[in-house]
């Protein structure tokens, strides 16, 4: 059998890039909150595992891990947008600092309508993180900017860590590029 990395054109972020960064996103946010009251850090699975074990081990604050897993039906003409809950939280939110862990901000349906449902649960406040922003990628109406950002990237097909194409290369541990012909068989 072709091994994993054999799909793969080349190396956009390597495991060292995203440690290093993912470092300096734990310092910093835990900097930003350091003299606040406990965060509750959500993780949207399934994408985002990897990018959430890594930050939140790299941020000294008190936190709860929390799990969501939403399906977005925001490339669907009929459902435009919208963003159906299969496995919501375990807590209550009411009052606390949230941040919402994300592996990718492609056309911003899915965090912009989870941000929509997390404010109405009156959070004391509510930001984003997320690995790598696609700005190329965003849908016209659909304003959604990240409050920290690992790395801005290109219109181009990524996978690894945590990333995937049809539920596969989730466990490459860098990220990089999908080879065309791997898609378009
Ligand atoms: C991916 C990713 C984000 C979303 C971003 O999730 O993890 O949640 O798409 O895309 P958008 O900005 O265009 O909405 P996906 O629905 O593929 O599920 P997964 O996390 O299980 O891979």
């Amino acid at each position: 059998m072709k091994r994993m990395e054999e799909d793969v054109e080349r190396i956009l972020h390597s495991e060292q890039e995203l440690k290093e960064r993912v470092r300096e996103l734990g310092k910093q946010i835990t900097e930003d909150y350091k003299d606040d009251e406990p965060i509750v850090l959500i993780c949207i699975l399934r994408g985002s595992v990897m990018f959430f074990a890594d930050l939140a081990r790299n941020m000294d604050l008190r936190a709860n891990l929390e799990f969501m897993t939403v399906s977005s039906y925001g490339n669907n003409a009929s459902t435009s947008g919208l963003v159906e809950i299969k496995k919501d939280l375990d807590c209550n939110i009411e009052g606390r600092n949230v941040i919402i862990a994300e592996d990718i901000i492609d056309s911003g349906y899915t965090l912009s309508e989870l941000k929509k449902i997390l404010m109405t649960r009156n959070p004391k406040s509510l930001k984003i993180v997320c690995l790598l922003d696609k700005p190329e990628g965003r849908r016209e109406g659909v304003d959604i900017k990240p409050d920290y950002c690992g790395f801005t990237i290109e219109n181009e097909f990524v996978v690894g860590y945590g990333l995937d194409y049809a539920q596969m290369y989730r466990n490459l541990p860098y990220v990089g590029v999908l080879k065309r012909s791997v898609y378009e068989k």
